[in-house]
């Protein structure tokens, strides 16, 4: 008889994180967060599968021509609040538990995915980037608005030394010192669009202030 198969656990609870994430999420968008998500998912078109939606803030601003959106969340409160966002959506979004690192959708049969703040947080990118390459169809397009590395060595410095103390503990497990466009090219993906930004833009930058927000192609 075959051994069993290990399903790794889905739900990944931070109900701290969470709970605080629901509540300063409103207060980003309200700084310019909004508009931003809304430059992201413009482009898009066809059925999309965002990666770790959070509570939701996303699904607003699906422009028309998505026809539908899997959005996938390993956190249970937050998980519950997405699929209330859901319920409000101009497009049709269906809310389901699941990591990035093993996405439950099948093979090339999205359009499009989105990574929105996420990567940061995900134990084991390059698994995921290869998740989001395998459920996207040939030529699907990775839409992309995360924080990362810094441009000099002071931020990134900084940031190291964040990523070693207590921002992980107190962003649910975010890490500032990331370089999501080389994760990016490193999967296979080619970047077609990309604009480096700050957010929040104030005059003080803080280990998540550097931001890009981008396009890359599946090859094929
Ligand atoms: C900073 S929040 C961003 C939420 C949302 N994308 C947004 O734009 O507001 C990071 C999200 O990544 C999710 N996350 C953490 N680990 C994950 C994993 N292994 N797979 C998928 N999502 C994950 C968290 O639960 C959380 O919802």
């Amino acid at each position: 008889m075959a051994a069993p198969q290990r399903v790794p656990p889905v739900d990944r609870p931070r109900p701290v994180f969470s709970r605080l994430y629901a509540r300063i999420s409103e207060g980003m968008d309200a700084e310019g967060l909004a508009a931003l998500r809304t430059e992201l998912l413009a482009p898009l078109s066809g059925t999309v599968v965002e990666v770790g939606c959070g509570n939701g803030r996303n699904f607003a601003r699906y422009p028309d021509a998505v026809t539908r959106v899997t959005a996938v969340e390993p956190e249970p409160h937050l998980r519950a609040l997405a699929t209330r966002a859901a319920a409000a959506a101009p497009v049709l979004v269906t809310v389901v538990p699941g990591t990035a690192e093993a996405l439950p959708v099948p093979d090339a049969t999205a359009d499009a995915a989105v990574l929105c703040l996420v990567l940061c947080s995900l134990p084991d990118r390059d698994t995921a980037l290869a998740e989001i390459a395998r459920v996207l169809r040939p030529g699907g397009t990775l839409a992309f608005l995360e924080h990362g590395l810094g441009p000099t060595r002071r931020v990134r410095a900084v940031q190291r030394l964040a990523d070693a103390t207590l921002w992980p503990l107190l962003a649910g497990g975010c890490h500032t010192a990331v370089d999501p466009v080389g994760l990016v090219e490193r999967a296979g993906f080619a970047v077609t669009a990309l604009r480096r930004l700050r957010f929040p833009d104030s005059r003080v930058t803080l280990p998540a202030t550097p931001h890009v927000l981008g396009l890359a192609r599946r090859p094929g």
